[in-house]
């Protein structure tokens, strides 16, 4: 069952840090950050990884949920993702991390993700 390690990026901006830094999921850690800051959830690999975090009580910033408006991007900083139709989201994009979490499942058993990314000046789309 693939495990979603996941923090805010409003946390990574509170804090100055670079948002593709691994080592920002420990800092989180030692800063004993939970609830929609920082934390863990299991998830079915079949499942979308905005409804797998909804599941497990957090709020992400979506709309449409069908990968047309990109206010669901999140920075996949580990693991693997799949998005089940061509995204909006264009190569440099995707290249940078960014991943569309309505449309997103899991394709490896770790993954550890910066969610509520939309306002991040490397993604040009909103
Ligand atoms: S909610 Fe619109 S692209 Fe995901």
């Amino acid at each position: 069952m693939p495990t979603v390690e996941y923090l805010s990026y409003e946390v990574i901006k509170k804090n100055g840090w670079e948002v593709r830094d691994p080592e920002n999921f420990e800092k989180a850690k030692e800063l004993e950050l939970n609830g929609e800051s920082y934390g863990s959830f299991e998830m079915d690999e079949n499942e979308y990884v905005l409804d797998a975090a909804e599941d497990a009580g957090l709020t992400p910033f979506h709309e449409c949920r069908m990968g047309t408006c990109a206010t669901c991007a999140a920075v996949l900083v580990e693991g693997e993702m799949d998005m089940d139709v061509p995204p909006i989201l264009s190569p440099d994009e995707e290249d940078a991390g960014f991943r569309l979490t309505c449309i997103g499942t899991p394709e490896s058993d770790e993954l550890k993700l910066v969610f509520g990314a939309k306002d991040h000046d490397d993604l040009d789309i909103i």
